[in-house]
């Protein structure tokens, strides 16, 4: 089980090309342990290049927050996973629930875009969470191993998985950790099991602030968080760096 901590960030659509200046600013001056922590920021594409070259010859790393399937075509309004190379992302985020429910991916479109984010050399972060009305009717378990088992190839190295359950995300709710101990367990264990895979990252999404990040970090074995909003808050980024 791998030591290092992910902290994600993911920016959504947000911030101008001033604010976004003022933020990596603001995050080049924490001073984190590079060797034991990755700092990743995932702007929204536009704001790519720009981060790109505000990073260059520090210890923050860059992200998108999602690709085509294809790598070039007629694919109007899409972004291609080879320019992401170009612009020296390290990692995409695939499958988050916002492009499952407002673009329609499926499981089998994210596979795609898996298979082809890692033939390009790129670490894909794998977004997989249940609803609300899944969580309640007790569905959850079965919903997560489906969205493992349809996601992710067979056999990789190593996998990094982000569980967002869709009722945290922005709602401020957090699961306990308990909850979130037996997705752990749960993903190793499906993971190991049908896919051979036991090099794992798992971290986890929704509603992450600096308080409740620590709290998850001293109670779980998790490897680090996908953060949305506390992400464009620099003295929250602040306190869950310098904890890690
Ligand atoms: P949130 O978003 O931290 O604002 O809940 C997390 C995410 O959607 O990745």
């Amino acid at each position: 089980m791998s030591q290092v901590k992910l902290i994600v960030s993911n920016w959504k659509m947000n911030l101008n090309f001033i604010q976004t200046r003022k933020l990596i600013n603001g995050l080049k001056k924490i001073k984190f342990n590079s060797s034991t922590t990755k700092n990743i920021i995932c702007p929204q594409f536009l704001l790519i290049p720009l981060v790109s070259e505000l990073i260059k010859k520090t210890n923050i790393l860059v992200g998108a927050q999602d690709c085509h399937q294809n790598t070039a075509g007629a694919f109007t309004g899409d972004t291609s996973v080879e320019l992401l190379k170009k612009m020296n992302c390290k990692y995409v985020i695939v499958g988050h629930s916002e492009r499952r429910q407002y673009h329609n991916e499926t499981d089998d479109i994210i596979k795609q875009k898996v298979d082809l984010i890692l033939s390009f050399g790129i670490k894909p972060i794998i977004c997989v969470g249940e609803s609300l009305k899944d969580r309640k009717n007790k569905k959850y378990t079965k919903v997560i191993k489906e969205q493992l088992s349809n996601c992710i190839p067979f056999g990789l190295n190593n996998v990094i998985i982000a569980y967002e359950p869709i009722w945290s995300i922005g709602t401020g709710l957090v699961p306990t950790i308990e909850e979130i101990v037996e997705i752990h367990d749960l993903t190793t264990n499906f993971l190991k099991k049908s896919k051979k895979i036991n090099q794992l990252n798992f971290l986890y999404g929704g509603s992450v602030n600096a308080d409740n990040f620590m709290d998850i970090m001293q109670n779980t074995n998790i490897n680090g968080a996908l953060i949305g909003g506390s992400s464009l808050k620099i003295n929250e980024m602040n306190k869950i760096l310098t904890f890690c």
